[in-house]
């Protein structure tokens, strides 16, 4: 097996420590998308299976490159002490969990400050660390934080909520880690006084689930479920052509302009009701109904590439809504390089994307594939100071697992 213990140096996260203890997506892709961007990763893992995302066939391999795997007991007592020593270089700490529970077992952020007062601490859970009792301890997973933040209720049929997938809360929330403890590092570095985020992966949906909110709670408005189709404007939404569907974002004065006409309702442009500086086409317009079945027959009746084309000459954002086999052909990603192949552990091809945004001055890279549980055990506790006989007894104890 070969797999790179040294973490070369790259990316603008280059001397950044991350420790984290989570499992399946949230924070965890938030910790990769640090490794990628350069960060040293180590990942806390149970001495049992690990993190139960190991269950899974491909993603794991994307989502857990860059790491290092410690299978550790950080509750047992001799676990709690290497844990100190493992975090008293470090400058973000990642623990995902049912609300305060390392508090509970006596890690404390003051326990940890006490041996690092510059540690960025990012305690993720589904409902916060304080509030209601009866919240706080719940478990949560990407669907249930979906329901709770009332963004859920805003996506599916009027007739049925539905989920937007995959699992958007959980990857939002991953995107909302990596800004927090940048954020908090930021002023860390300049302060030297470390900070605790009480990250509720709940809050993190609300705010992305604002827009029409706001509507709601300044007027009262509902707007329905969308479906296909935008609340508010015609236009917005996947249409149905000849051979799939196009998503369509129709936004604009010109656009306005030009799509009337094509869809040959052009003697609607200028009108009391259509004014020649109209940019949104609302679905409160007299017009509205006659716009959208013109529209959706002008869609039916041709091909979704040559609607793409079109429209995209006349300034209208609108894209053939891409499968998995379109995406691996298309030519723009094969020349931004956006797949990358690297080997697993057991020395498979493994394909997967590359590493984004793209750093000009510091790229990110893909340094080492998801290694065996506890594969770094005896190393991450050999850096953090532990002798060998010290490793051995916690081998021996069960606290620490190796590969
Ligand atoms: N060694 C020993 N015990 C460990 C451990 C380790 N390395 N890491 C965690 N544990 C403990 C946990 O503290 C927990 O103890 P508790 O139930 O007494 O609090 C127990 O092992 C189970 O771990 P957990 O990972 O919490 O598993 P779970 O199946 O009970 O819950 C979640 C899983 C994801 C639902 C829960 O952790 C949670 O709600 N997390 C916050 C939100 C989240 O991250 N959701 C997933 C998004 S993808």
């Amino acid at each position: 097996m070969t797999i790179a213990t040294h973490k070369p140096s790259f990316g603008p996260l280059d001397g950044l420590k991350v420790v984290y203890s989570a499992v399946e997506i949230a924070a965890p892709t938030a910790a990769c998308i640090l490794g990628e961007w350069g960060a040293d990763v180590i990942q806390i893992e149970n001495t049992g299976a690990g993190d139960t995302m190991r269950d899974t066939a491909y993603i794991k391999q994307l989502e857990r490159r860059n790491q290092r795997s410690l299978s550790m007991n950080p509750f047992a007592d001799e676990g709690r002490a290497a844990l100190l020593k493992i975090l008293a270089d470090a400058d973000v700490f990642i623990e995902s969990s049912k609300g305060p529970a390392w508090a509970r077992r006596g890690i404390t952020d003051d326990l940890l400050w006490s041996i690092n007062p510059k540690l960025v601490i990012v305690h993720v859970s589904g409902f916060g660390q304080d509030g209601d009792p009866e919240m706080v301890n719940r478990a949560a997973y990407d669907l249930t934080v979906a329901a709770y933040s009332g963004y859920m209720s805003q996506n599916g049929t009027p007739e049925q909520p539905m989920n937007p997938g995959p699992y958007a809360a959980d990857y939002f929330n991953a995107l909302m880690i990596v800004g927090a403890a940048m954020a908090a590092v930021h002023k860390a570095s300049q302060s030297g006084i470390g900070e605790s985020i009480d990250l509720a992966m709940f809050e993190t949906m609300m705010r992305i689930g604002a827009y029409y909110m706001v509507d709601y709670t300044n007027e009262g408005i509902v707007w329905p479920r969308p479906g296909a189709r935008n609340q508010n404007l015609c236009g917005i939404g996947e249409y149905r052509c000849n051979d799939g569907f196009i998503g369509l974002c129709l936004y604009g004065v010109k656009q306005n302009e030009y799509l009337l006409g094509a869809i040959g309702l052009g003697h609607l442009w200028g009108t009391e009701n259509i004014p020649s500086d109209t940019s949104g086409l609302w679905l409160s317009n007299p017009h509205a109904d006659e716009i959208q079945s013109k529209l959706e027959e002008y869609c039916a009746a041709r091909s979704k590439y040559d609607i793409e084309r079109e429209f995209a000459e006349n300034r209208i954002a609108a894209q053939v809504v891409m499968e998995y086999r379109d995406l691996v052909d298309e030519e723009h990603l094969k020349l931004r390089g956006d797949w990358l192949e690297w080997k697993t552990a057991e020395g498979k091809p493994f394909k997967g994307i590359g590493v984004f945004p793209k750093f000009r001055n510091n790229p990110g890279q893909v340094w080492r594939p998801m290694p065996p549980l506890g594969f770094d055990t005896k190393d991450v506790l050999e850096k953090a100071g532990l002798s060998a006989a010290e490793i051995q007894d916690l081998i021996d104890k069960g606290i620490v697992k190796t590969a």
